[in-house]
């Protein structure tokens, strides 16, 4: 086994739209598309594609989306022994995607807010055989802060990917974890400090430095990313490209990531195949639906 993902799943209802209606108004949109989502099965699904043996440990609702959700991670090849159904809707995420390919998401967490601490000693055997630990904030927080104390005591290093931003979001119990993989708000967000400039971006990362984080990995979209650690930090540029759906653009690049460091351990190495991962994501509509194989093709159906 190589990456455990401890987080969420949805399933992603998205519309194409010209424009939001406004308030007591009702407008036409040109198009829909349904895919599986989530962050957590995101990232699990980019890395399995990629060849990474995953375990994912998350919770279903009891409706048609937890079939849905199953079935994909079996067809994706992630090992489903720690996937637990409950009794409440399964995560959903409406996503509006606008003609320059701008997005906004509502997700209803369903399912997911259930997934407990004990969940996670449940799945620890299995976890234990990791080389990486992949953490979302769609999941409850003190599951999130467990799953971190479960890995410092296993010795397996953490990766946290502090998205949707929780600003309640607890430093102190984040300590100590190998990878922070923030975009720019979210940084901003969490530091309470302006990201204006790559130079405000660079200062920012200074405070979860001090804070005890090993590496900060702040995603900037096309720019590419930002990689701070102890002796320095550098930009890692993405290859340009035509976008058409930047929806989980992010989460593609995370798996990417997390595989390519499991299998050799550099760095910036992986951020630069997490880079070209996700802008080759973001040409194709959809969230896992535009995540492609090792060798670059889609699987079939
Ligand atoms: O990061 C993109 C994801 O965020 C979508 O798949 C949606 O489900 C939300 O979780
Ligand atoms: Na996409």
């Amino acid at each position: 086994m190589d990456i455990a993902v401890i987080g969420s799943n949805m399933v992603d209802l998205i519309s194409y739209i010209h424009r939001m209606p406004s308030e007591g108004e009702t407008v036409e949109a040109p198009e829909f598309r349904m895919g599986c989502g989530g962050k957590g099965a995101n990232q699990a699904v980019a890395a399995s594609r990629l060849g990474a043996e995953v375990v994912m440990i998350t919770r279903v609702g009891n409706d048609v989306f937890a079939d849905t959700t199953l079935e994909n991670f079996r067809k994706n090849g992630i090992d489903t022994t720690h996937v637990l159904r409950t009794d409440a809707s399964s995560g959903v995420a409406p996503i509006f995607v606008d003609p320059e390919s701008r997005n906004s998401i509502l997700i209803i967490k369903g399912a997911n807010a259930y997934l407990s601490p004990a969940d996670v000693e449940d799945a620890r055997e299995d976890i234990a055989k990791c080389k990486l630990i992949v953490l979302q904030l769609e999941i409850p927080l003190d599951t999130v802060y467990a799953t971190i104390e479960l890995g410092k005591v296993l010795g397996i290093p953490v990766l946290l990917n502090p998205a949707p931003v929780a600003p309640e979001l607890d430093l102190e119990r984040i300590c100590g974890i190998e990878f922070f993989m923030p975009n720019e708000s979210e940084l901003e967000l969490i530091t309470g400090m302006p990201v204006d400039t790559l130079d405000d971006v660079g200062k920012a990362t200074d405070v979860l430095l001090g804070a005890g984080i090993t590496n900060i990995i702040v995603t900037l979209g096309s720019r590419g990313a930002m990689w701070a650690h102890a002796y320095g930090r550098e930009i890692i540029k993405a290859p340009v490209v035509r976008a058409v759906d930047t929806t989980g653009a992010g989460d593609a690049f995370i798996g990417c990531f997390a595989k390519e460091w499991v299998d050799h351990g550099d760095v910036t190495a992986a951020i630069r195949a997490g880079n070209r991962y996700a802008a080759d994501s973001v040409t194709r509509h959809g969230t896992q639906t535009s995540y492609a194989l090792a060798d670059g093709s889609l699987p079939a159906d």
